[in-house]
């Protein structure tokens, strides 16, 4: 634990340091080395193309997805009007898109226009106490959780926005092998043009650094926060991983019949 007004860990984590820790814990976390990602760039076309099977991935997605988009609403630590501006400027990447757009908009119809048959509508994904009705464990607790740690310190925020760009491609290159028009959907396509979500990665870094330098003491709780997020996260995979699984399954036993 940290002493008043250290600026290193017992750990020997340093607040210049900070970048580095949360490249290493994001190596360890790295999403496209989950095998849900291959499994799905590997399943025969007839499986690939299963509405309810797109429909659940959807689901369990956009909920993480949703409960980090919410959560940046209550970041700490940053109410200075000068931090003000820079966090308005990543709520405006997630919700204030042209034309009144939001990510949350775009995912929907990226996984409709696949055929997925999307579970719940999109104002259904409300308070995380009452969107984990809808979810499996592991999703549940990781929505709970981005609720609960990103109002807590930034290193949630630091580790999801770090590790956003690995996953959205992962996504991304996994369905086109099936629907090749996927990497032109807005939400991918938008965002890999313009580097949102290195830009987020930077910020957030940036931003987290800043306020350690004046707190240091902050540094061991922003740490931990950003590992628990991190194997949170690997749990997700690992339920759309079930998902895919189950579903090729299913699709044996039909043909077996
Ligand atoms: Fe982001």
């Amino acid at each position: 634990m940290l002493s008043s007004g250290s600026n290193s860990t017992s750990e020997g984590s340093s607040v210049m340091g900070f970048p580095d820790v949360i490249a290493a814990i994001a190596e360890d976390h790295r999403p496209s080395e989950r095998a849900f990602f291959q499994r799905l760039r590997s399943l025969p076309a007839s499986v690939a193309s299963d509405p309810h099977m797109l429909g659940e991935l959807y689901l369990i997605y956009q909920a993480a997805m949703h409960a980090t988009r919410a959560a940046v609403y209550y970041l700490p630590h940053l109410d200075s009007p000068a931090m003000r501006k820079r966090k308005l400027q990543i709520f405006i990447d997630d919700d204030g898109l042209p034309g009144g757009d939001t990510h949350h908009y775009q995912l929907t119809r990226a996984f409709k226009n696949i055929g997925a048959l999307c579970p719940i509508g999109d104002e259904d994904f409300g308070d995380a106490d009452e969107l984990v009705d809808h979810l499996d464990p592991a999703t549940a607790k990781f929505v709970q959780l981005a609720k609960t740690l990103y109002a807590r310190s930034l290193g949630p925020w630091c580790i999801v926005e770090t590790m956003s760009d690995d996953w959205m491609r992962a996504l991304a290159d996994s369905l086109s092998v099936h629907f090749p028009s996927v990497p032109t959907e807005p939400y991918f396509a938008d965002c890999f043009s313009q580097g949102v979500e290195e830009r987020h990665a930077e910020e957030a870094i940036a931003v987290t650094q800043s306020v350690l330098e004046r707190r240091p003491e902050l540094l061991a709780q922003t740490i931990e926060d950003a590992k628990t997020m991190a194997a949170a996260l690997d749990d997700v995979w690992v339920v759309m991983d079930q998902i895919v699984q189950a579903t090729i399954a299913k699709h044996e036993s039909a043909l077996t019949r």
